[in-house]
């Protein structure tokens, strides 16, 4: 049977990274990518692909059941891998019920209608989540597959309710589902609300540097070519019913990071050393602000033969001169919606 795989929130940030790999990789797919196109969603992130024989687009909204299932018959989906997702952590503390409807909902819609579309073994629902399901770790330790989901923000309990939800199709039903957990993901056409794309806009703008709390946060970063590398190994070879955690083995804290940016943008911007970190304000903190959080991808190493490819420093580098190299996108993203946003957000 050809496969034809919709891809959800296709043109995010994750998601246009997955899509284009996966149509470029493998010509003998049909991809459809469903998105609804939310301020996060771009359909300039793939403009090169745009054209491809095997790809197709479909504006819509996982909140909308009938639609998913009319495209499901119309389009004979045979496999689904899910990125469609409200993202942003702080937008889901001071909204939270966008989250709660898009991410648990949208994804029960998507489990229901593959549920009743599909029929035979030849399917795979590819659930992509988080590390913040995981809750917050102290200064020691990792997460595994099997630690306890703790989640603490809408954002990481909607998504920690979504991977239950497609967990149970796999338990009662016997529904061929794939989860992965990854930890925080850098690089190309990352909307500037996340740290690191923020930073490096507000740095060249000459904008102060808003630091939540003390800075001594820890993330793990991957790169987000390695995440679609992951989710492309475990789509294919991961085992039905099974998670997959991936990370980076790669962690800093926020200020540290901040730090490193500052520096490597003095140089680029012929800075005199020590002039952008001048920038950086520490602002009142995240509200249940998650303290660490750190992966051990031991899991999809050993038996999927996944490693990250990239070093962090190469890809700090290579993100920061896609952003200084690509101003019309930034300023195209960041025009309206995002400069309300902004401005409400850090008016503080
Ligand atoms: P993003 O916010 O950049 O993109 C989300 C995409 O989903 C956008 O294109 C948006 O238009 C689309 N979308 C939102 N609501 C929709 C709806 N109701 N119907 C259809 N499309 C909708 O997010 P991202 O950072 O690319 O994350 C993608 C997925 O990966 C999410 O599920 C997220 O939870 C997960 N994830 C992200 C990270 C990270 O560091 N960014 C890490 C681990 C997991
Ligand atoms: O761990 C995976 C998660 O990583 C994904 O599931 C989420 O979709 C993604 O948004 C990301 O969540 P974080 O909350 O970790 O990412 P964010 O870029 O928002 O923040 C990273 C850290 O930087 C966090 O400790 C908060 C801090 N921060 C963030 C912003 C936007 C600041 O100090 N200042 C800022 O302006």
């Amino acid at each position: 049977m050809k496969k034809k795989i919709l891809i959800t929130g296709g043109a995010g940030f994750i998601g246009s990274h997955l899509v284009r790999l996966f149509v470029n990789k493998y010509p003998d797919y049909d991809i459809i990518n469903l998105d609804k196109l939310t301020y996060a969603g771009n359909l300039k992130n793939i403009t090169d692909i745009e054209n491809s024989a095997n790809y197709k687009f479909v504006k819509g909204d996982i909140q909308d059941k009938d639609f998913l299932d009319s495209l499901f018959k119309s389009e004979k989906i045979t496999d689904v891998i899910h990125l469609a997702a409200e993202s942003h952590v702080d937008r889901s503390i001071s909204g939270p019920m966008e989250f709660i409807i898009t991410n648990i909902v949208g994804t029960a819609n998507l489990l229901e209608v593959a549920r009743s579309n599909w029929e035979g073994e030849d399917h795979t629902f590819y659930h992509i989540s988080t590390d913040e399901v995981y809750g917050s770790l102290g200064e020691e330790g990792f997460f595994y597959e099997d630690t306890a989901y703790d989640p603490r923000s809408p954002y990481s309990a909607s998504k920690a309710s979504s991977d239950h939800l497609v967990r149970a199709y796999h338990h009662t039903y016997n529904f061929p589902i794939k989860i992965s957990n990854c930890s925080n993901n850098y690089g190309s056409h990352q909307f500037p609300e996340k740290l690191i794309p923020l930073m490096i806009n507000n740095i060249r703008n000459n904008k102060p540097l808003p630091v939540y709390g003390t800075g001594e946060n820890v993330r793990d970063w991957l790169w987000v070519e390695d995440h679609a590398r992951a989710i492309d190994v475990i789509f294919h070879k991961g085992k039905v019913g099974e998670t997959y955690n991936i990370g980076g083995w790669n962690e800093w804290t926020n200020i540290a990071l901040v730090k490193e940016m500052c520096r490597i943008m003095d140089e680029k911007l012929g800075r005199d050393t020590g002039t952008s970190e001048k920038l950086i304000t520490y602002v009142t903190d995240r509200a249940g602000h998650d303290m660490r959080y750190a992966i051990d991808a031991t899991k999809i190493k050993d038996e999927l033969g996944w490693v990250p490819s990239l070093e962090f420093e190469e890809g700090l580098d290579k993100t920061i001169d896609w952003y200084l190299n690509n101003e019309d996108w930034i300023n195209n993203v960041t025009s309206g919606d995002y400069q309300k946003y902004y401005d409400e957000h850090y008016s503080s």
